[in-house]
């Protein structure tokens, strides 16, 4: 997983985007696609087919996307290389749900294999609306078009959210089964496509220094912070649904606990390494409604200043109820339940229109004794803190306690830094480009495994049933530009600690 190029390759192959008209394809998707040709990582015989409702023609496809690339690419295109690309690329047009549209995409696809020679291998990308999942898969099984053979392979990507709660994420698992093997199954979380994130894994455990103390003899606490600046971006409708909480933690932030708490894995081979993040996972303390109430926060954005720019409310942005009740925010305490971790705290919290975007990772290690300052003027040792930067600045730091110059002894806090661009420089990604080229090699290391979606939405349906039974009085309870809700610092305070806010 951290350095598969020896080992991994991606084959000859056709892409079939679901939902190719939307917003995923043409800001993500596609610039991916572009970036992993440009590092000569797409197999030569390759091929896409989009299918929408949409009324296009593969040319007037072709068209479209290839204004869109100039709108989302990272830096100028290479007219060359885009035209390779673009000469590769299809459209079907047709509703889901209907039998004739996956006629029209099987010719698309033999007609993929014989002009690109991609040989038969397919991978679908479900880029849908999620009541579609099943639907599309099973139009796929029903027309042959998911079965593998001897010398062809057949994978399906499937977006999330996986499910909106425990029984739905398993009835989902359930009826892709039908038609699908579970090693056909790509579940995708774009939080695993970042550098960073991955970055973890080769912190902890390419180095000899951390791990002896990445336990609760040495730490105190975590917090994790995933604190948005964007609001709902005209997606209120789906967030309405979904809300915070659903949209980000059982995915998102329990990928990043997962690799923080995770047990070294044997080796980097696929099980492996979910494994020991299902492991962990399963770790985690349920919580009866006596925790939900006491343990975890919800809060919705007002209206309010992000710097210079006035911002309306949650329940001012369209398609969202002028009395909803759907959080913007949600933080957690949670206890994992086995021994590196028992007693050490994970705080969790995320949020939209929050003062600042920043993601990032807080370790708290405790704090020296102060036995040896006893008799000078130092009053409190401060404690050692390590972060791990996700976005938007990517790197490592950590905070460490050092003499400040002068003739009686006081304590200064001092930060050592490693800044990712400055090490490395920037690569343009979208953060799919290694999870397309993963499923395209057949590596599902960075993909969900069912038992890793279930064990996060274990975890977080108590809470959701809690706050559905007892609706909130207080939204809301933010103002936009606020690093959140009061009742998320006295999450902390009752523990005698305190959110970590990073501000540039
Ligand atoms: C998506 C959520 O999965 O992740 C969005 O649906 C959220 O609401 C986004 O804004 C955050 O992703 P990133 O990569 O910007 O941190």
């Amino acid at each position: 997983m951290v350095d598969g190029s020896k080992t991994r390759s991606a084959t000859a192959c056709a892409m079939v985007i679901f939902g190719a008209a939307g917003d995923l394809t043409r800001r993500k998707l596609i610039p991916a696609l572009y970036n992993l040709a440009k590092e000569q990582l797409l197999p030569r015989d390759f091929a896409i087919v989009g299918v929408s409702r949409t009324d296009f023609t593969s040319e007037t496809f072709r068209e479209k996307i290839t204004e869109d690339i100039h709108k989302y690419a990272d830096g100028a295109v290479d007219d060359e290389l885009w035209s390779w690309l673009v000469r590769r690329l299809y459209h079907v047009k047709g509703e889901f749900d209907d039998p004739a549209t996956y006629d029209k995409l099987k010719e698309a696809l033999d007609k993929a294999d014989t002009e690109h020679g991609t040989k038969g291998n397919y991978f679908y990308y479900l880029a849908t609306a999620p009541n579609f999942f099943s639907v599309v898969v099973d139009h796929l099984g029903q027309t042959k078009l998911a079965c593998e053979t001897d010398s062809s392979w057949r994978r399906v990507i499937v977006e999330k959210p996986f499910g909106r709660d425990l029984d739905s994420a398993r009835a989902l698992t359930h009826e892709l089964q039908k038609t699908l093997k579970e090693k056909q199954i790509y579940r995708i979380d774009h939080y695993l496509g970042k550098e960073t994130v991955q970055n973890i894994l080769a912190f902890r455990f390419a180095n000899g220094i951390f791990e002896p103390i990445w336990n609760r003899r040495y730490i105190d606490h975590v917090q994790i912070t995933v604190a948005e600046s964007v609001g709902v971006e005209g997606r209120g409708g789906y967030y309405e649904e979904a809300g915070a909480l659903r949209d980000m933690v059982p995915n998102h932030i329990m990928q990043l606990v997962s690799l923080v708490g995770m047990e070294p894995p044997v080796s980097f081979e696929a099980n492996a390494v979910r494994d020991e993040q299902a492991k962990v996972l399963n770790a985690i303390q349920p919580f009866n409604p006596e925790d939900v109430l006491a343990r975890t926060v919800r809060g919705q954005y007002g209206e309010g200043a992000m710097g210079s720019e006035q911002c309306p409310a949650y329940r001012a942005e369209p398609r969202v109820a002028a009395t909803s009740k759907t959080e913007t925010y949600v933080a957690m305490k949670l206890n994992i339940d086995n021994w590196r971790w028992a007693g050490v705290p994970f705080y969790l919290r995320t949020g939209k229109r929050m003062k600042e975007r920043h993601t990032y990772i807080s370790i708290q290690f405790r704090r020296a004794p102060k036995v040896l300052f006893r008799d000078t003027p130092v009053e409190t040792l401060a404690p050692n803190i390590l972060t791990l930067q996700i976005q938007p600045e990517e790197g490592i730091s950590l905070q460490f306690a050092a003499k400040t110059p002068g003739s009686v002894m006081k304590l200064g806090t001092v930060d050592m830094e490693f800044n990712y661009a400055d090490y490395f420089g920037k690569t343009p990604s979208t953060g799919y480009e290694r999870l397309l080229h993963d499923c395209m090699a057949g590596d599902a290391t960075l993909f969900q495994r069912a038992d890793m979606v279930e064990a996060g939405w274990a975890i977080m349906t108590p809470v959701l049933d809690v706050w559905k039974a007892l609706p909130v009085r207080n939204f809301p309870n933010y103002a936009s530009g606020s690093w959140g809700p009061k009742e998320a610092d006295d999450l902390l305070t009752r523990d005698e600690r305190r959110w970590r806010n990073l501000e540039s």
